[in-house]
């Protein structure tokens, strides 16, 4: 097809369903779940994409995605040992795409993580400082679960460097286990409170979410080390050289602000 083509002339009608695009009997690898992200594709079209251009004598060594999202391209073209570049507008979703596209070592992840709450445990915070946080804040949180926070982001802060890729890890953890610790109405985009809902105990979801990091990191083992490039960039400003690139694996923005509202706000 050619890129050339106006949209509005394609037929995608007449366009033939390939059985190869269809599905991969492949299970997902578990750092695909390690955060929400809203209008993810599908882990196994990047290893079909990267195959297809392959058989098609295609020197696959750079794959790029220009609205990577939380990042499931770049991590499946560096499990495929192909180096990635990608961006997004959204510094949540870089923050996972980067978090996502490393490996860790489990010595250094459970000497942060008991280093953590053992900050976290000898901390404690003026309720003045909950009464203080910005109302939108309030909003979707109970006091305890926003004292606890405050804490916990304190800890995550003052125990990893703050430039590693451990504290993208930690902060990955911290953004994931907003949702639960706070009274958003579950399984709902539409940004509404439940007054029923009993949020979830910081400490004990966050324990929760790192091990189930800790689990992910420990499947991916990567063969080769490959080079990752995201940046945190409006792709419309971007000046780029075509040719840098071998392959694109991306989906564009299709979904609504609405739909993003839980990370937005
Ligand atoms: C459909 S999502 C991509 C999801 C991704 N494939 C995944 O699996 O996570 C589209 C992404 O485009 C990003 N986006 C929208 N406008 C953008 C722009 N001008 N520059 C860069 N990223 C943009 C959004 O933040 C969103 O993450």
């Amino acid at each position: 097809m050619q890129l050339t083509k106006n949209i509005l002339d394609i037929d995608f009608d007449s366009i033939p369903i390939e059985s190869f695009w269809n599905m991969s009997d492949k299970k997902e690898n578990k750092m695909h779940r390690i955060h929400s992200y809203p209008a993810k594709f599908p882990a196994f079209i990047t290893a079909k994409a990267i195959e297809h251009a392959e058989n098609r004598g295609v020197n696959v060594n750079l794959v790029a995605d220009i609205f990577c999202g939380c990042g499931t391209t770049a991590y499946e073209a560096t499990r495929n040992g192909k180096d990635f570049w990608g961006c997004d507008i959204n510094p949540v979703a870089t923050l996972i795409a980067e978090t996502k596209s490393q490996q860790y070592s489990n010595e250094k992840l459970e000497q942060y993580f008991n280093k953590i709450i053992t900050n976290f445990l000898q901390y404690s915070i003026n309720i003045k400082e909950v009464w203080g946080i910005y109302c939108r804040i309030k909003y979707w949180f109970k006091e305890k679960q926003i004292a606890d926070l405050l804490k916990l982001k304190k800890a995550i802060n003052e125990t990893v460097p703050s430039k590693s890729k451990y504290m993208k890890f930690f902060l990955s953890a911290f953004s994931n286990i907003l949702k639960p610790t706070s009274v958003w109405l579950t399984k709902s985009i539409k940004p509404q409170v439940d007054p029923f809902k009993k949020p979830a105990d910081v400490i004990e979801s966050f324990t929760k979410q790192v091990k189930m990091m800790w689990d992910a990191n420990n499947e991916n083992i990567l063969t080769k080390r490959a080079k990752v490039k995201i940046e945190n960039i409006n792709f419309l400003n971007k000046k780029i050289n075509c040719s840098f690139v071998d392959l694109i694996v991306t989906s564009p923005p299709y979904v609504t602000s609405y739909e993003y509202a839980d990370l937005h706000q």
